[in-house]
This record gives C-alpha cells, structure tokens and sequence, in this order.
C-alpha cells in the first residue's frame, strides 16, 4: 500500500530560483539561506521517496486572471517549467505520476473536493524552487512529483480549514492506492510578506514562529485562523501559507518534528522550512502497578 512517511513545508521565494540560476549561491547573503537546506537534502536523499505531492500556488504562469481554479491538481505525464518572463527556468522537466495523480482525483472528488483536473499544466517558481532547495540541481528530478496548485492570488482563497480537510482527504487517498510506495507531501508558499501597498516589506517573525509551532503541535487549531488574521499578522501575500495546511492535513495527528530553519529575509520575505514524520507511536501509558504479593506471616523462631 502507498504511505505518506513525512510532509516538508518550505518557502519559494522566487529570488531564491534566480540566486541558483544565476549560481550566486556562495555569496555570503544567500549562503546563509542554502546553508539551511543541507541537512534537508541529506533527509531527503535518506529518506527517498518514490512520488512527491507538492501543494504549491500557481503565479499567473499556468493560469491567467481569466481562470483561475481553487485546487487544480495535475494528472499529466509531465510538466514543462513555465516562462515567469525571462524565460523558463533552467531545471529538469517535472515528470508527473498519472496513475496515482488520478487515483487522488477520484478519491479526494467522491469524497467531496470538487477538484479541477490539470492534464496540461506548466509550472513555475512556485513548485521548482523548494525542488532545488531539497534535491538540488540534479538532471533530472529523482521522483515524480505530482503537483497540487492552490489559489493564493485571488481573494478568496480557500481557508485554512478547508484546506486541512483536503489533506484529510488526500491521506485517505493515498492509503487506499495498491501499490506500495513511500510518498513525501510538500507544503509551499509563506512565510509572512507583503510585496506591495503601504505594508510593502512587512515580517512578523513573532507570528512565523508560532505559525511554525502550531504546525507541528496544534495543527487543528491553526486551521481555524481566519483569511484576516493571515492579512493582519502576515501581510498580503502571508496568506500563501493555507497551503501548508493541506501537507499538515495529510499526516499523521502526531507527527516528529525531525527539523526546523528559519531565516530573514530572503528577498522580502522571511524563509521558514519544516520537516515533519509520521509514525509516531502514541506514548504507552505506564503499566499499572502490581499490587506487591502479600508476605506470608511467618512466625519467628523461639
Ligand atoms: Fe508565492
């Protein structure tokens, strides 16, 4: 049977794209973001998985302001990287896993996301950057990678809680596909920012710290947090971490924190990366004491 053994959720900041593109990754700004996702290539090498899902938002590369689907999930063979307007970044062609893709669209429609499906989708920064920042520049993308896009461009985006369910229900999803194969669910986007207006700059690092606690702690709690309070606490384009939710959503209600990095800024956003695992037994409640076996009254020797 598929199992989901973990969830990453990572930032896209798509400086971060043009820092490897353009192979600035040693100067001293960025080493200090790159120097963060070492250890997170070594998990993923360890860990291996066979399909990545990544929930990543779509930045009018795929879709224009004409159409804009709130979860659109991508069922193609592969995905092409998108011309953002320099032209397509220089990464490996995304190759799609069809079969488990439309498994997930079938379990996860029946089960009441009326998803869109994506047969042909390109896709951009917001999808190859955490790639790169946990496998690196290699090739060719070591697994297939099934993407998810979420609308996070135009109010209103889906909330939190909906957003959590669906992770519920592309867990169950993947729990009821035959084949045996370790899956890794990406969560992307965030952390607080504002790129535009008055609040341009805005980073609320006392709200990304507690946002990146409850993820891990308190995760059914923090999908009730309102479209507002993202706006209010984390800027107008903070709202991009809904898409965590749904990778939170698909693991276990228990999960290992094995990893955590944060750092300000990377352009003008603040970068924040996770690595969650399942399979974390609930702690055995200690046995109840024996009672101690009575002593047999013995009588002292005259
Ligand atoms: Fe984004």
């Amino acid at each position: 049977m598929a199992k989901i053994i973990a969830g990453i959720s990572s930032s896209h900041v798509p400086a971060i794209g043009a820092a490897i593109d353009n192979k600035q990754t040693e100067e001293p700004y960025w080493k200090r973001v790159f120097s963060g996702f070492e250890k997170s290539k070594q998990w993923m090498a360890e860990a291996k998985p066979d399909v990545v899902i990544a929930i990543y938002n779509d930045h009018a590369s795929a879709f224009s302001v004409e159409l804009i689907p709130t979860f659109a999930l991508g069922c193609a063979a592969e995905f092409p990287p998108a011309d953002e307007g320099w032209g397509p970044r220089p990464v490996p062609v995304v190759k799609g896993h069809p079969e488990l893709a439309s498994h997930i669209a079938t379990s996860v429609i029946l089960d009441g996301f009326d998803l869109t499906i994506a047969n042909k989708m390109e896709v951009d920064h917001g999808l190859t950057v955490p790639l790169n920042l946990m496998f690196g520049s290699p090739s060719a993308w070591p697994c297939p990678v099934i993407p998810l896009a979420v609308n996070v461009v135009q109010y209103p985006p889906p909330t939190g809680q909906r957003c959590y369910d669906l992770g519920r229900a592309i867990r169950r999803a993947v729990d009821s596909y035959p084949e045996d194969m370790r899956v890794v669910v990406f969560g992307t986007g965030g952390m607080s920012h504002q790129i535009s207006g008055p609040r341009a700059g805005l980073i609320n690092q006392k709200f990304d710290k507690a946002f990146l606690d409850n993820l891990t702690k308190n995760p059914k709690a923090l999908a009730k947090m309102p479209h507002i309070e993202y706006m209010r606490e984390a800027g107008a384009e903070g709202i991009e971490m809904v898409m965590w939710l749904v990778m939170r959503g698909a693991l276990d209600e228990k999960v290992k924190e094995v990893y955590r990095f944060y750092t300000v800024p990377a352009s003008n956003t603040a970068v924040g990366h996770i690595i969650l695992e399942n399979g974390v037994k609930a702690a055995n409640k200690p046995a109840a004491k024996k009672a101690a076996p009575k002593k047999k009254a013995t009588r002292k020797a005259a």
